[in-house]
């Protein structure tokens, strides 16, 4: 398949060109600025347009715009046009990414939370029923699929649902990209979608694409620059071109399977996503990976998760089984949260301090970039001991948990 964008950028490369333009370093390459013949991304009529169309055919879009600022630009673009379609209360599950929660404090949007229950450490995808009691009073939907540890939503149900009520669907699909053309992409369900390319696709990182369908492409086409930069990476962008046109691997993808029985990972249905469950002891298997070149995509402090994409090799599989196997594993603890009286003041413990106090501020993990303790859940051991050893976390204070004063 042709690369409008990889192509355009060798042919430069052979002209003979004096640079009296941005970007400042005047070097040859392939970092060049909007010019006459590379197109421009907030106008698109040559190279970048003809990707894009292309992109959208393959993402199953009505119109898709290309992200050199990530999935988060995506979703704050989708959260606008939401908004300038009159939604103002928008249900979302109380684990989703902090771009969500962002993007709608921003845009003014009322977020009426749809249950999440913990299992196994981890925060499961609402159920039906959750986004049918959620809906009764919003007027939109994102959901995020699938989600960090592989997971998706019903989505087909959850699909039918809004369409009964004639309500939006946005999936925020930060980690959705290799699925394009199956039943499990968010573009068979959703009005509009991101698709997370350098995240799952063999893209750079911040490559991303938002898209739409129907009356919502017209609405996204007026949110996205608000979000965009007027001076985009050339790399970046061809580097969505080839991801997006990058051949499926099936062959990684039955391995994957495989090395998944093998070490006793997580049963989700998302190849790319290799969850191990270590518990406490996974902060040791996470050093002796790093200490042989092995590294993993986070340690919640409970699983290390192995992010797999097509651009994979099979010899980096069989390596991570040979070490997987000879780690001890401990057990992981159920995360389930209770939930407590909240207060009027606040004070800021260190996290084994706060153990047992009600959580005023939410804070988690970077990445998974979900919370780990929401206001007004009761501080556990287990979720202390989580952000104490995070490797980075948010909402904390100098490394402490903001709880209610008694
Ligand atoms: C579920 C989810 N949504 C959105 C994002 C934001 O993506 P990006 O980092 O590409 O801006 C992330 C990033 O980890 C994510 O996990």
């Amino acid at each position: 398949m042709k690369l409008y964008l990889a192509d355009m950028l060798a042919a430069q490369e052979r002209r003979k060109h004096i640079s009296f333009h941005t970007p400042g370093h005047k070097k040859r390459g392939a970092d060049i600025t909007e010019l006459s013949y590379s197109d421009n991304l907030s106008a698109p009529t040559g190279v970048i347009g003809q990707a894009q169309a292309d992109i959208a055919h393959i993402l199953g879009a009505d119109a898709s715009f290309l992200l050199t600022d990530g999935s988060t630009s995506g979703v704050y673009a989708m959260l606008m046009a939401l908004r300038d379609a009159g939604v103002r209360k928008l249900a979302v599950p109380v684990c989703s990414h902090v771009s969500v929660l962002r993007g709608s404090s921003l845009m003014g949007l009322e977020l009426i939370p749809v249950a999440q229950e913990f299992s196994g450490g981890i925060a499961r995808q609402p159920t039906v029923e959750a986004v049918r009691h959620a809906m009764e009073t919003a007027d939109a939907l994102i959901l995020t699929s699938p989600d960090y540890y592989g997971f998706f939503p019903d989505l087909g149900a959850i699909a039918e649902l809004m369409q009964a009520q004639n309500k939006p669907l946005v999936i925020d699909g930060a980690h959705g990209s290799h699925l394009h053309g199956t039943a499990l992409h968010a573009s068979n369900y959703a009005s509009m979608w991101v698709d997370g390319v350098h995240k799952s696709l063999p893209a750079m990182t911040q490559g991303a694409v938002v898209s739409a369908k129907g009356i919502w492409t017209d609405l996204l086409a007026e949110s996205v620059p608000c979000f965009r930069t007027t001076s985009p990476s050339y790399p970046i962008l061809a580097s969505i071109e080839y991801a997006v046109k990058y051949p499926r691997n099936e062959r990684i993808e039955r391995a994957a399977e495989g090395v998944k029985r093998a070490l006793g990972a997580l049963e989700n249905p998302d190849w790319s996503k290799i969850v191990i469950p270590f518990g406490k002891k996974s902060g040791d298997a996470r050093r002796f990976l790093e200490s042989r070149g092995v590294y993993p995509e986070f340690d919640d402090g409970n699983y290390l998760m192995f992010y797999l994409s097509p651009a994979t090799r099979r010899r980096e599989l069989k390596k991570l089984v040979q070490l997987v196997k000879r780690l001890p594993r401990g057990e992981v603890a159920s995360g389930a949260r209770m939930r407590g009286r909240t207060g009027k003041t606040t004070v800021a413990l260190l996290p084994q301090e706060a153990v047992g106090r009600v959580c005023a501020q939410t804070c988690g993990l970077f990445p998974p970039c979900m919370p780990v303790l929401l206001p007004g859940d009761v501080v556990s051991g287990d979720a202390a001991r989580r952000l104490s050893g995070a490797v980075s976390a948010f909402g904390l204070s100098d490394g402490k948990i903001i709880v209610f004063e008694d």
